[in-house]
């Protein structure tokens, strides 16, 4: 197929420069295991799961059948008053995954949904139990929760803050970010250690200046994931954990890029040991075939808003909240075909395996490069820091991205990073392709 079979007119790209695009167009027609097929019939690995959601790779059939099966049996029921055996059998799975008391399934379809899904169900817990003044939120600088003004609102993306900041949700703080550049330039499948307590300043001064009590919920991811895979410091998720427990804070762990199998346990939280009350997820759980997300909220969280309602009738709706394609049966199937695949498969163990071999090649091809100046690296997801071209942030790390793409290997650019998050099924030689490419595009643009 060439470029002039397909007009180009009328599809506005998400996230993409528009008009180079159109210039030199990256486009997609076939996908099996670890490759792309392009338009004009090349073979491009992909490094990044395609957004972190591939975890079992391209095309893979019992996803593909249990989908048609589901369009046979039952294509699409409504969401609300009535309900689909899918939807059912989905959240038992995924409760059953996560950790401690998070029972309570919450689905949407987004990573963005499940932001604003999470920060409605604080400010409705709150209101049941006769604590309505909690209706600030705390996120943390660069944190990324998608693109709903909610979401948007608690990220910390500065260019987010530009354009739409006077829109933005007016009750809301953050923390600061969690990266250390001098100290901590380099980490390798480790916990970086700090001297200095990140979270003071949230107990000494962010929490005092609003009064605790005003604080519905904290969120944040636990590993930075959009802005450039930024690994917390040691004990910080579980000391966060203990700050909002003393002040009754909620804490949301956004997982929808660390769940499901990135850091080789099923969630973030297994993998530090914290958990949180509720839990966003979206990407991975289908393996990316048809979008899906959700909430998983404690019982807790749960039975509080039943309870607040004990006295109102039987008719009432406890929670005001839901979405057309909340539950959708074909989606739910595709996580249900997917969940069973990663078991079935061990993929997350082997997600942690083959992170050790990624984060092992990331460093010792790349550190040393030219203008290289941090190497990150935890499960399966790693890292590259370049310093930008003076005057002009972000062209070094897009110039490398196209160049990489167009030696066939697809990484992502975010900030001045440049990050590989291959599926789980990825093998050693094709991580020596990725950073061997990598590795001579960063020369070249030296
Ligand atoms: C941590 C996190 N939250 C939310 C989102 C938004 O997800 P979506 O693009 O599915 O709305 C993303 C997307 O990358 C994400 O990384």
């Amino acid at each position: 197929m060439a470029y002039n079979d397909l007009r180009m007119d009328n599809q506005w790209l998400p996230f993409t420069p528009n008009r180079s695009f159109k210039d030199d167009p990256r486009i997609f027609v076939a996908a099996d295991g670890m490759h792309f097929t392009t338009h004009d019939g090349r073979q491009v690995i992909d490094g990044i799961s395609s957004l972190w959601c591939v975890g079992a790779g391209h095309n893979r059939k019992p996803i593909n059948e249990a989908i048609k099966k589901q369009l046979d049996t039952l294509d699409y029921a409504t969401a609300f008053n009535v309900s689909n055996d899918q939807a059912f059998r989905a959240a038992e799975k995924i409760a059953a995954m996560a950790p401690g008391d998070l029972n309570k399934v919450l689905f949407c379809n987004s990573g963005s949904e499940a932001a604003d899904t999470s920060l409605k169900v604080a400010l409705a817990y709150h209101r049941a139990r006769g604590e309505g003044h909690r209706n600030m939120f705390i996120g943390r600088e660069r944190g990324y929760h998608g693109v709903g003004f909610g979401g948007m609102s608690v990220g910390g993306i500065p260019a987010n803050r530009k354009v739409y900041g006077t829109a933005l949700l007016p009750r809301v703080d953050h923390l600061r970010f969690i990266h250390d550049p001098v100290n901590h330039a380099y980490i390798h499948n480790a916990e970086p250690l700090w001297t200095e307590d990140l979270l003071l300043e949230l107990e000494n001064r962010i929490l005092p200046l609003h009064d605790p009590s005003n604080v519905a919920a904290v969120i944040v991811e636990p590993v930075a994931g959009s802005a450039g895979w930024y690994i917390p410091p040691q004990g910080y998720l579980k000391r966060l954990r203990e700050i909002c427990d003393k002040h009754g804070i909620l804490l949301i762990f956004d997982e929808v890029i660390t769940g499901f199998g990135r850091l080789g346990q099923p969630f973030a939280s297994d993998f530090y040991g914290v958990q949180p009350d509720m839990l966003n997820f979206a990407k991975a759980v289908t393996n990316g075939v048809v979008p899906l997300g959700g909430v998983i909220c404690t019982d807790r969280i749960y039975d509080a808003m039943m309870g607040a309602h004990g006295s109102a009738p039987g008719h009432a709706i406890e929670f005001f909240h839901g979405y057309t394609y909340s539950g959708h049966p074909v989606a739910c199937a595709a996580a249900l075909a997917t969940l069973d695949l990663f078991e079935q498969e061990q993929l997350f163990t082997r997600a942690g395996d083959m992170g050790r071999v990624l984060g092992d090649a990331m460093h010792s091809a790349l550190k040393g490069l030219p203008n290289v100046i941090g190497i990150r690296s935890l499960g399966l997801a790693a890292a590259v820091e370049l310093a930008p071209v003076p005057g002009m942030p972000g062209k070094r790390v897009f110039d490398i991205f196209m160049d990489c793409y167009h030696r066939g290997v697809l990484v992502r650019n975010a900030g001045e990073n440049l990050v590989f998050a291959p599926p789980f099924i990825v093998e050693a030689s094709h991580i020596d392709q990725m950073v061997g490419v990598l590795a001579d595009s960063i020369k070249k643009h030296a």
